[in-house]
């Protein structure tokens, strides 16, 4: 069976779906995206993530490619149409195409959208998750509209590989004041040594994971201590667990930072915790 891509109006087979040479997203990086979790034939949190995808655009004066409704039908049938039982759903609006000027596009020109799913292994990710990643700090070096879904991710592609070459699987950047602000594409959290879970407010320096609004409500409904302030690299050196959310990841316990150990050096139980209850939850939040 041959993948299958949306595309401006389109369901194309995948190897052949292209966008057009001058579209603001080539050019400029002039686009958002989100990035559904598929869970057994279903998507995770769509109303949530559409609800990001909306304020993105917004902040961006892009309009909505189609209606709303229109989008959630097209990451459904790109979803079926691949056949994903577990992986993910991708979707990105630009600004359209247009002849390369740095200005907004004349009126006329409509925003384009591309839609692609692929298959994940739930094995292999529950393998990953018993072992868990190892980060790799890198200097905080992007714009502090970070809040904003863009799909400008060269910082993150940098801070990212400079992890792989480390032996890290993700990248935690740090501020000027020695904060740890976010993952390369994932939010952080630690566990202190006196059990206190903690991840840096959403009000700026990261994106509002919704992974982490999920799990924020998790750690709530389960009575845990935490709070929402920003931690220094020394507080996550010295934590007793640490981990990353994001849809891709889900909850992953982070067991290394900068090559040394956290906690015992093995997927802390919060971390463990948090992420079976993110499954069980799941079922609620798929449709
Ligand atoms: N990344 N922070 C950054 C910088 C991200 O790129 C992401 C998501 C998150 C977590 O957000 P959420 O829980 O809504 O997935 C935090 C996606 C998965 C990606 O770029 O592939």
């Amino acid at each position: 069976m041959s993948r299958i891509a949306y595309v401006n109006g389109q369901y194309v087979r995948h190897a052949d779906a292209a966008v057009h040479v001058e579209d603001r997203g080539y050019q400029f990086a002039d686009g958002v995206y989100e990035v559904c979790e598929v869970w057994q034939n279903k998507i995770v949190d769509m109303p949530r993530h559409l609800d990001r995808l909306d304020r993105s655009l917004n902040e961006l004066r892009i309009d909505w490619p189609m209606t709303r409704s229109a989008v959630e039908f097209v990451l459904r049938e790109v979803t079926r149409r691949n056949r994903v039982r577990d992986g993910l759903v991708y979707v990105q609006v630009t600004r359209g195409v247009s002849r390369r000027d740095h200005f907004f596009p004349p009126e006329d020109v409509a925003p384009s959208i591309v839609v692609t799913a692929r298959s994940t292994s739930p094995k292999a990710a529950e393998a990953q998750a018993e072992k868990g990643i190892s980060v790799v700090t890198y200097p905080e070096n992007r714009w502090p509209r970070v809040d904003i879904k863009t799909i400008a991710l060269l910082p993150n592609v940098l801070a990212k590989q400079n992890a792989k070459e480390n032996g890290g699987k993700e990248a935690w950047y740090l501020d000027a004041d020695g904060n740890v602000t976010e993952g390369g594409s994932t939010n952080a959290w630690i566990v202190t040594k006196d059990g206190v879970l903690v991840t840096r407010p959403a009000e700026s320096g990261i994106l509002r994971g919704i992974t982490r609004a999920v799990v924020l409500d998790l750690v709530q409904k389960e009575g845990l201590t935490f709070e929402e302030r920003p931690f220094s690299l020394d507080e996550a050196r010295e934590a007793r667990e640490a981990f990353v959310t994001a849809a891709s990841t889900l909850v992953m316990p982070v067991t290394r930072l900068d090559g040394k150990t956290i906690g015992n050096g093995h997927p802390g139980s919060v971390a463990t915790r948090l992420r079976e209850l993110f499954h069980t939850a799941t079922d609620l939040r798929a449709v």
